[in-house]
């Protein structure tokens, strides 16, 4: 079977959406379907092409257990074919992505994540934290752990792609 195959995207590539793909990677192994999903991640900015992520994001997330170890990379237009499901962390990420789509198949696989809250319900986004201070990096951790443990569970119960095409 086809991998099915998910990307998180942030601006830079360097705090939310590596991170993001460290914490999907971690449950999808948890629960056994790593064999099943791919994830990536990749930037609307391509100014840190190449770079680990930022150092703060590694600490925390290594507070956490998880190791960041990708290496920054713009998204190009054939992540539109290549991917599912592209996860932008907030408006304007999405936004951006929808410019960069060609046709509405490719649009429509553009989420933003906050439709994955459960206990964050009611927050519309992963606030960039690059300019703040450490609770913003925590903050995005603790975000990204409910978004991802929610799609995991959609990926489990076979419903993720209903639940993003048909609502
Ligand atoms: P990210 O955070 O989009 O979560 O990777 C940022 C990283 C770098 C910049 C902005 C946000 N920057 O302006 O360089």
């Amino acid at each position: 079977m086809e991998k099915y195959k998910i990307l998180f995207v942030c601006l830079g590539n360097i705090c939310r959406s590596p991170a993001a793909q460290a914490v999907m990677e971690r449950i999808i192994a948890e629960r056994g379907i790593s064999g099943r999903v791919e994830v990536d991640s990749a930037g609307i900015s391509g100014y840190h092409k190449g770079d680990l992520p930022d150092k703060r994001m590694r600490v925390h997330a290594a507070r956490r257990g998880l190791r960041l170890t990708h290496l920054s990379r713009p998204v190009s237009h054939s992540d539109f074919e290549c991917f599912d499901l592209i996860i932008g962390m907030d408006d304007a990420n999405v936004d951006d992505l929808r410019d960069m789509a060609y046709t509405l198949d490719e649009e429509r696989k553009i989420v933003r994540i906050s439709r994955f809250f459960r206990a964050f319900r009611g927050q519309d986004c992963i606030p960039d934290p690059y300019y703040g201070g450490a609770e913003g990096f925590e903050n995005v951790l603790d975000l990204l752990d409910d978004a991802c443990n929610a799609i995991a569970d959609l990926i489990v119960a076979g419903t993720l792609e209903t639940e993003v095409f048909n609502s």
